[in-house]
């Protein structure tokens, strides 16, 4: 059997670099290529435990550029793709939409056409891995759950662009016999997320006493995963995943936005020897999010049913040590939030 060379795209970002620490320490014998633009959301100081890894490359690259991308594959031939490299942030899509159409659609084109290419004469020894979000099934609103049936709707430039890419995956599949899976996750949290969502903002606000900009009341639901039980079952996925099928990834996990941050609250409040309650006072009530999606929650069984796989961590666990994570990390914090954060930020936050 060939030798296996995994090309891991946007492995410098959050869940990115989860999966290739995953499969870099877990599969010494695969060859792990990460290639990453490095933009704002990419840090290679995410993964410095294994930069030194014999069974590790990275690859600075944009999926923009069709013509690289091309040389890429013919240089390294690349046995299968795991492709996470996205514009991933909702505000974010709102005010750019089309750097999500750049990266999220012709991204993934460009990377289709050049597997497409590279794989012509034996199609059936690689695989085509696209990750995905639960976002393109759209808001829920009254009760139910997302299945791996459930019609696409997307509501946001980013939910958009990525059930475009869905959509051209599939398609490929179907046309080209390129060898394809999928998988569409619920809202992830861990170490080394960018402090532009939810819960790395909110922990780094409370602890330097900024307001905490809750959008609207409150009262959007997410469906909270892990980010690490995530690379567990994009592993599972990649290994044991039916050829052409979905998978939906998610923990039955689903908190009302303000309820969750009264969580975290308390718990840093405990953390930072501050009297209960002192970090709940930094809610402020903002602005919502232009068409703001009410609720996802993701059904797994499929997942759990069929692969065997789920999360390995509950709730209270994992919320705990992403906190830990950030309070014992905050050279990182303090690194990712120099340079245009500030910027960013002003624009999003200021007079909202
Ligand atoms: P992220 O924003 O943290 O990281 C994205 C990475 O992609 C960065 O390292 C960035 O440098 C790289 N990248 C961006 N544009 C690129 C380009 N043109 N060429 C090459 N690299 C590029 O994102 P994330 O939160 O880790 O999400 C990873 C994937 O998982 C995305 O496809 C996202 O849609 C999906 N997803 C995310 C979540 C979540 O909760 N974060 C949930 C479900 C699915
Ligand atoms: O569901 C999966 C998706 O989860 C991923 O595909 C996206 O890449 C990821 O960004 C995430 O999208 P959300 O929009 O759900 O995540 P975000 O952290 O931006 O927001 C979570 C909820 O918190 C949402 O209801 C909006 C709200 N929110 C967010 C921010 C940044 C606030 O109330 N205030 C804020 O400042």
């Amino acid at each position: 059997m060939t030798k296996k060379k995994i090309l891991i795209t946007g492995g410098a970002g959050f869940i990115g670099s989860h999966v290739v620490r995953l499969f870099v320490n877990k599969y010494p014998d695969y060859e792990i290529y990460n290639l990453d633009k490095l933009t704002y959301a990419g840090n290679l100081k995410n993964i410095t435990d294994i930069e030194h890894n014999k069974n590790y490359t990275f690859i600075k690259a944009d999926l923009v550029d069709a013509n690289q991308i091309h040389s890429l594959f013919e240089q390294y031939e690349f046995t299968d793709v795991i492709h996470l490299a996205a514009e991933s942030h909702v505000d974010r899509s709102i005010t750019n939409p089309l750097d999500f159409v750049m990266t999220n659609v012709v991204g993934t084109v460009n990377l289709l056409n050049a597997a497409k290419a590279s794989w012509k004469n034996n199609l059936d020894n690689h695989l085509f891995y696209h990750v995905s979000t639960d976002e393109v099934y759209g808001s829920l609103h009254d009760g139910g759950f997302f299945l791996e049936t459930t019609p696409y709707d997307p509501q946001s430039p980013y939910s958009a662009s990525k059930a475009a890419s869905d959509h051209f995956v599939r398609a490929y599949h179907n046309t080209y016999k390129i060898k394809v899976v999928l998988s569409n996750c619920s809202n992830n949290y861990g170490p080394n997320q960018f402090p532009e969502k939810l819960i790395p903002l909110f922990i780094n606000n409370i602890r330097n006493n900024k307001p905490l900009p809750v959008y609207g009341k409150g009262e959007n639901v997410r469906d909270w995963l892990f980010v690490i039980d995530h690379a567990r079952a994009i592993d599972d996925v990649f290994h044991k995943g039916k050829v052409g099928e979905t998978y939906n990834i998610g923990g039955f996990n689903e908190w009302k936005n303000l309820d969750l941050i009264k969580v975290i609250c308390k718990a840093m409040d405990k953390k930072l020897g501050r009297p209960e309650g002192e970090s709940e006072k930094l809610i402020t009530y903002v602005t919502d999010r232009a068409g703001h999606d009410l609720r996802y929650a993701i059904d797994a069984n499929k997942i759990m049913n069929e692969l065997g796989w789920k999360p390995s961590l509950q709730f209270e666990e994992g919320i705990e040590k992403t906190i830990d994570w950030y309070l014992a990390n905050q050279e990182w914090m303090d690194e990712v939030t120099s340079g245009n954060y500030q910027t960013y930020y002003d624009k999003m936050y200021t007079n909202r």
